[in-house]
């Protein structure tokens, strides 16, 4: 599905979302320790990569503590985050053409925004978040875990199960191996995921004879 349809969908349920699922509090406490975690095992800057409402975006930032920006399809989520949480950094954009410098990060969050994007574009989505990540860098990936490339229809549109290990398989010619999986059933609600993948010691990205700053945003 086009980005630009991903975003009228999510612009039209926002304020529901944000209700429901824009708060911090409101997530599980196993998310929040893996968010926590992650982001204090991580040096350097911090994308969150489809940020929706900001509230990880607002953990990852630890009071002001790290350098973080976020990036979202949908106008309606970063008005609302730019007002709740009065930050600066928050880029609307297109997961599949992040504005960017090569090697720029420490870390990527991608915390269920890759799920609507269509199985076949999702190698070239996650070459482009693997192009951000300086050597060593880490990357912190939910999705629904399921029969990899499946459709469901999910409240918002369209979206996908993955599995860590179908995951994995993309991600390590773009020089990321998974080093920690996990998932879980709570009740009555599909089954989650995530995984952690870090980047080589040499970000192929990086040896390409390609420009270092490419549509960057300070
Ligand atoms: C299920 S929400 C998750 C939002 C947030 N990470 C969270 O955990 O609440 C999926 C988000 O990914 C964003 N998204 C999906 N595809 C995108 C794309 N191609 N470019 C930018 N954002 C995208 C959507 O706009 C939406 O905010």
């Amino acid at each position: 599905m086009p980005r630009t349809d991903i975003a009228a969908a999510y612009d039209a349920r926002a304020e529901e979302y944000i209700n429901l699922l824009g708060s911090v509090e409101q997530m599980a406490q196993v998310d929040r320790a893996t968010i926590l975690g992650w982001r204090d095992s991580v040096a350097g800057r911090i994308l969150d990569a489809g940020c929706g409402p900001g509230h990880w975006t607002e953990v990852l930032c630890d009071g002001g503590r790290r350098d973080v920006v976020a990036l979202d399809a949908s106008p309606a989520f970063l008005a609302s985050a730019r007002g709740r949480f009065a930050r600066p950094g928050f880029v609307v954009g297109d997961l599949s053409a992040l504005p960017f410098a090569t090697g720029s990060m420490g870390g990527v969050l991608a915390w269920f925004s890759v799920i609507h994007t269509d199985p076949v574009d999702l190698e070239a989505q996650l070459r482009e978040i693997a192009r951000l990540l300086a050597p060593g860098g880490s990357l912190l990936l939910g999705f629904f875990d399921g029969a990899p490339r499946t459709p469901f229809d999910h409240a918002v549109t369209t979206a996908y199960y993955w599995s860590a290990e179908a995951l994995g398989d993309l991600l390590a010619p773009l020089g990321l191996s998974v080093e920690h999986e996990e998932s879980r059933q709570d009740p009555g609600v599909r089954r989650y995921g995530h995984l952690i993948a870090r980047a080589s010691r040499t970000n192929p990205s990086l040896e390409r004879d390609e420009p270092i700053i490419r549509r960057q945003v300070p």
